[in-house]
């Protein structure tokens, strides 16, 4: 079964610890992710791009393998379908599909259109029993071709957002999606502070968990993060696995060209970077 994220969240942040949200591409990403929350005893959270769900065919489609493999895996620990940096027309597809979760991103919009759009997918998120996430401050680097620019949001405007009755709301602190550049400064902890003092026990949400070294990312949990979202750095692990096994000529010993075989390295890498994510975010045993 699916649920909403609120309450895995919630405890998340009365509880100092944070939850991860893994981006999904296919079944393989959904497999590894799930079946290590599962080891580790750990609530996960299931990211979808709009682009990643249109690659897998549509959001329904989505919904329907999520399910199937969480009961036939014999999933029991909590598990969010949630839609990643969602524009207002895809929060409505996914809210449709059976989603159990939704973000609508309405950073890059003037503030009070921001304001406008996330109050009316408040009030049907909510009606149809889903959390939602909202945004303030774009997040830097690429997300499915949309370039924001790594900004620091305004704490009064998280505090508008927040007041609005979300479930859990992404600030920009100095984070950027994608590989961090070597001149990068590290994240704003002053903003965090700040934006934690406008919204009291809101959960935080930090995109562009890839990279931010583990020091930060604790500093960030102890202000208040409740959710880290990780897409790139499983990509990598994925690739760096996939590369290895074609060089080692493996896909040509027997039948190493089985794509059983072949995607089976990449999906183990899926599942090492996903246990060291849930390890460092402290939600071991928190189901
Ligand atoms: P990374 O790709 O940098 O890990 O960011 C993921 C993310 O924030 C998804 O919303």
């Amino acid at each position: 079964m699916l649920v909403s994220a609120t309450e895995m969240l919630q405890k998340a942040v009365a509880g100092h610890y944070a939850v991860g949200a893994f981006n999904i591409n296919n079944l393989e990403w959904t497999k590894s992710i799930l079946a290590t929350a599962q080891e580790l005893e750990s609530p996960v959270i299931l990211g979808v791009s709009e682009g990643a769900g249109k690659y897998m065919t549509g959001f329904t489609t989505v919904t329907a393998m999520v399910k199937a493999m969480v009961d036939a895996m014999g999933i029991t620990v909590p598990v969010a379908l949630h839609l990643d940096h969602g524009t207002y027309d895809g929060c409505y597809k996914c809210i449709k599909a059976g989603f159990s979760s939704i973000m609508f991103d309405g950073s890059h919009y003037p503030i009070e259109e921001n304001v406008e759009k996330t109050k009316e997918l408040v009030k049907i998120a909510h009606a149809m029993g889903l959390s939602i996430e909202a945004e303030v401050g774009a997040i830097g680097g690429e997300e499915d071709g949309v370039v924001g620019m790594g900004e620091c949001a305004d704490p009064a405007e998280c505090k508008r957002i927040a007041d609005l009755g979300i479930d859990f709301l992404a600030a920009g602190i100095g984070n950027i999606h994608g590989k961090y550049p070597a001149n990068w400064q590290g994240l704003s902890f002053e903003t965090l502070a700040a934006i934690k003092a406008q919204t009291g026990d809101m959960p935080l949400v930090l995109h562009g968990g890839t990279g931010i070294p583990a020091d930060q990312i604790k500093k960030a949990i102890d202000l208040g993060v409740a959710k880290i979202n990780v897409n790139t750095e499983c990509q990598l692990y994925f690739a760096d696995a996939t590369r290895k096994y074609i060089e080692e000529g493996k896909d040509q010993q027997g039948k190493g060209y089985d794509p059983r075989k072949l995607l089976a390295p990449g999906a183990e890498g899926i599942k090492t970077i996903v246990k060291e994510k849930i390890e460092l975010f402290g939600s071991v045993g928190k189901a």
